[in-house]
């Protein structure tokens, strides 16, 4: 198959937060900088981003880095790595402050400072009481960023690439990694990306699910390609099932809402977290929620005709508030759910929303492997930041605000790390090896010779029903054995996908079917991971592993305080062992969580 070859400095795959905000660290430095994109950048799946950005600048009541970092580490439910843990708490205002100077139109305070709200598991003084920490643009947080960053990449003449797929990464005998090939997804051309950096910003996996708020461009492609060039995935089995997805149609109302005043409520018009978590009530951590709403509906408490559902209460908020800080909940609730919030409450449902889990990296942005003189060996030119990686911030549960943060934080070390070895070592670029790239390219080629093949279509819809039923918000072990079963078999499936159409020209058939590569990586991984994790903890609750004396909430720190790694090649697992020293203050010790 013919391809031509492009050479930059960095090659970056994602046009989202994480992308934009590591390209702007690699053009300002002077270095030719692509970025590859599915979609045009302001179109990437952040802009779907509502409710804010986390960072302690206490611009309306006292807030601390310490206290952000408590909450996060205790959020993950201790799995998530405490040095970047601190490193991403400590930077976070530094962040928020360059979005801002980089013309983020934040919502203001009177004083004029960026206005800050509260939002779920985020405290003051160690877990007190809820904070205003979400720095928010309305509730367009994600948008307002999109626009800020991809303005100042088109000042510093950052190349990019729209509407373009990235297929696979090339790297070589020695492990390291040389670029990609890409499509054209307008005229079907290959062309390989031959860059000295590396950065993967490729977004989430979403689709994976049945019932997802994430957009229909987040099908793991980062994840994918990490997978089939042998770099291991992590802690996969951890999805985050947002609480407050319209019901029947998934689309995301922001946790915001709750941090302006909205109440959850069951049929009975009881505001039900009232019992599950007293202190911080319906601002308590996403899996907390999402399990107490599924518990109200399965035990016959839910509303609607078929008891299916809850509902999200804002209606006794002034409506100037709900017209200024959520204009776009409004026009969400009227579209989806055919309810004008401000008179009538917004049927909600737990939904797919975010991969805790992704590409091993460090809190430098570089992607780590084990080897064999570390669990964490750095694999030369390879780097990623955002949802596709896993540095690992969010372990077994994220908190809401901390993806874009994640994302701003991670996305400049990444851009910046990859700078300073740029600097480093000024080396001319490798030779490629052909061998690599006939692998990424045999994949496009299956799909233009494959005949009586199965349905992409109904492979993914059998893979999204799948994922749905044997590893939902609550895990059952058998569910979740039948589960690995099955989706092998979808496995096999996707390995025979045929496309009709086998033009060139802007051929979304082909797109999808090469994006169904990907999910399917991400799937199994999911699964396989999720059988073999035989305890609680954050978003990962097994029924097998209840709460009992010896395992608090089903946790088992004995065994199981460890991250999981899912490899490709022979489908196993291996494990390594969570971070929990910070840089520079004590362990957050381990306790039983409770909100
Ligand atoms: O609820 C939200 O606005 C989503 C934010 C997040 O996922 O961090």
């Amino acid at each position: 198959m013919a391809y031509t070859v492009r050479k930059f400095d960095a090659v970056i795959v994602g046009a989202g937060g994480a992308g934009l905000r590591a390209a702007i660290q690699l053009s300002e430095s002077g270095y030719k900088t692509a970025v590859i994109t599915k979609v045009f950048p302001t179109r990437s799946h952040t802009v779907a981003a509502q409710g804010g950005v986390a960072a302690s600048l206490g611009n309306s009541e006292e807030d601390h880095w310490h206290w952000h970092m408590y909450d996060t580490v205790k959020g993950s439910d201790w799995l998530g790595d405490q040095d970047a843990i601190e490193f991403m708490c400590r930077k976070a205002n530094e962040c928020v402050i360059e979005l801002e100077h980089y013309g983020m139109p934040f919502d203001r305070t009177d004083a004029g400072k960026i206005y800050q709200r509260p939002f779920g598991g985020h405290m003051s003084n160690f877990g007190e009481k809820p904070v205003r920490r979400s720095c928010a643009a309305a509730d367009r947080t994600g948008h307002a960023m999109l626009h800020a960053m991809y303005q100042r990449n088109v000042k510093a003449n950052t190349q990019f690439f729209v509407e373009w797929m990235a297929l696979d990464l090339v790297r070589d005998s020695e492990g390291e990694v040389l670029g990609v090939t890409a499509m054209d997804m307008e005229t079907g051309e290959i062309v390989v990306f031959q860059a000295k950096a590396t950065i993967f910003a490729t977004g989430g996996s979403g689709r994976i699910y049945y019932s997802s708020t994430n957009a229909f461009i987040n099908t793991g492609d980062g994840l994918g390609m990490a997978a089939r060039a042998g770099i291991p995935l992590e802690d996969m089995e951890f999805w985050q099932f947002h609480p407050t997805g319209v019901a029947g149609a998934g689309v995301l109302i922001t946790e915001g809402v709750r941090g302006e005043g909205g109440i959850l409520r069951n049929a009975q018009g009881e505001r039900f977290m009232e019992r599950y978590a007293p202190n911080a009530k319906d601002l308590a951590s996403r899996d907390v929620v999402s399990r107490a709403m599924v518990t109200e509906i399965n035990e016959g408490r839910g509303c609607g005709p078929n008891k299916d559902f809850v509902l999200l209460d804002i209606t006794h908020l002034d409506p100037a508030t709900i017209m200024k800080r959520l204009p776009g909940i409004r026009e969400i609730a009227i579209q989806f759910a055919g309810v004008d919030c401000i008179k009538e409450p917004i049927p909600v449902v737990p939904t797919c929303h975010y991969q805790m889990g992704g590409i091993p990296t460090n809190y430098s942005g570089q992607v780590v492997v084990p080897g064999k003189r570390s669990q964490n060996e750095i694999v030369p030119g390879f780097y990623a930041a955002g949802e596709c990686a896993c540095a690992s911030v969010h372990g077994a549960n994220r908190l809401g605000t901390n993806s874009l943060l994640d994302l701003l934080v991670f996305g400049k070390s990444a851009g910046e790390t990859a700078v300073e070895t740029l600097k480093q070592s000024p080396k001319a670029h490798k030779d490629l090896p052909q061998g690599e790239i006939d692998r990424a390219l045999a994949r496009v080629n299956r799909l233009n010779t494959q005949t009586g093949g199965t349905n992409v279509h109904e492979t993914r819809l059998d893979m999204q029903r799948t994922m749905q039923k044997h590893a939902g918000v609550f895990r059952f072990a058998d569910l979740l054995q039948q589960g690995v079963d099955k989706i092998k078999q979808v496995e096999e499936q996707v390995r025979q996908t045929e496309i009709k159409d086998k033009s060139m020209v802007f051929n979304t058939a082909r797109i999808e079917a090469l994006e169904l590569d990907n999910l399917i990586e991400v799937a199994v991984s999911t699964m396989v991971s999720a059988e073999a994790r035989k305890e609680s903890r954050g978003a990962h609750v097994r029924s097998d592993c209840a709460d009992s004396a010896e395992f608090p909430d089903g946790r088992n720190d004995k065994d199981w305080l460890k991250h999981s790694l899912w490899y490709k090649e022979g489908n196993r697992l291996d494990y390594k062992s969570v971070k929990l020293t910070p840089l520079t203050v004590e362990t957050i010790a381990l306790k039983k969580r409770a909100y």
